[in-house]
């Protein structure tokens, strides 16, 4: 049987952390088009190829959330990606969410789909080589309108009862309660509505009965939204940040996990090296590391645009993000901090 919690606490090696490339077809196909380069699915497996091969990247991945199309495709040397990653020392994992869709009882929120078929799914994944599974659940903030507690009380609702059937399956569930940072709010409005998202999370995990050493949270950081003039310091974001998952987190789960949400790669890169100071400083009982998509892949693929070609000169990227994103972490960055 597998050790979950030896899994789950094998992602916080220190110095390294996660790279998501779990974009789904419509996401990666929209990624893609943001640098002119043209969708289907070999240009997905070629994408893929890029980040999941790259020489080095196992120096700073811990592990790699995958699509589930991606469980099934072979990299440029012929192997299936999962076992490319697991021969490195990479652990693969999968998305397994089914994406969002407007929320009916209030339509400009967004509720989480794909629990109905999921024990299934996660039988085929486990196979294919996923030891580690994610669920992505999002909360809109506008004005004091947004988010309801509707909406937040059903996705982390979704998101315990993921957590469960996925432990059930002896894999480690990351759980992504993301904050968008679309509009024009304060940090202190983020914080707040953060502090009530987990503190919803926490409480739902605890009347389900959901184990906690085994589990990880993916979260977003506290920061004003995009759409605000008012420019966050580090020091500022790292501080909002700690104080709202220490009073909500509990110290049992495996560890807590950062998504980019948005952040050019200097500012993810710049405020993870804050938040991780400032943890360590206030003994944060949780190791906590990186998960980012598209902070560690814009600089790549703005480099590739596609073309076979340009492979060295992105992969070179690529890693130079990754170093710096793992010296962001510090010393001892796998550690708890208490
Ligand atoms: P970003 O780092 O681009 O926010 O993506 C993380 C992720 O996993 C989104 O689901």
């Amino acid at each position: 049987m597998t050790d979950l919690v030896a899994v789950a606490r094998s992602l916080f090696t220190s110095g390294k952390g996660l790279l998501a490339a779990d974009e789904s077809v419509q996401t990666a196909t929209k990624r893609l088009a943001a640098y002119g380069i043209p969708a289907g699915e070999e240009m997905r497996r070629q994408y893929r190829d890029l980040f999941l091969l790259s020489p080095g990247a196992e120096d700073y991945l811990s592990g790699i959330i995958l699509f589930s199309e991606t469980l099934l495709q072979k990299g440029n040397d012929k192997k299936l990606f999962p076992a490319s990653l697991s021969a490195r020392g990479i652990l693969p994992g999968v998305k397994v969410d089914g994406g969002t869709e407007p929320f009916p009882a209030s339509p400009k929120e967004f509720i989480t789909n794909g629990l109905f078929d999921l024990p299934e799914r996660l039988i085929e994944y486990k196979k294919q080589g996923a030891v580690f599974t994610k669920w992505r659940a999002v909360t809109v903030i506008e004005g004091d309108q947004l988010p309801t507690a509707a909406a937040i009380h059903e996705n982390m609702k979704r998101l315990a009862t993921y957590a469960k059937t996925v432990q059930a399956a002896g894999m480690v569930p990351i759980l992504e309660p993301e904050v968008l940072i679309t509009g024009s709010h304060s940090r202190a409005r983020c914080r707040k509505v953060l502090e009530e998202v987990l503190g919803t999370l926490l409480s739902v995990i605890e009347e389900q009965s959901v184990d906690r050493a085994s589990l990880v949270l993916k979260t977003s950081m506290v920061l004003a939204g995009s759409e605000n003039e008012r420019k966050d310091t580090p020091e500022e974001v790292a501080k909002d940040t700690v104080e709202v998952l220490m009073a909500t987190v509990p110290r049992q789960i495996a560890g807590v996990v950062f998504l980019s949400g948005g952040q050019t790669p200097d500012q993810a890169t710049e405020n993870l090296s804050a938040i991780s100071a400032f943890g360590k400083a206030q003994h944060a009982p949780w190791p906590m590391t990186f998960s980012y998509a598209r902070a560690l892949q814009e600089e790549a693929l703005a480099l590739w645009q596609g073309k076979e070609e340009n492979v060295p000169a992105a992969r070179e990227a690529f890693i130079a993000r990754l170093r710096k994103v793992s010296e962001a972490l510090g010393a001892g960055s796998g550690e708890a901090g208490a």
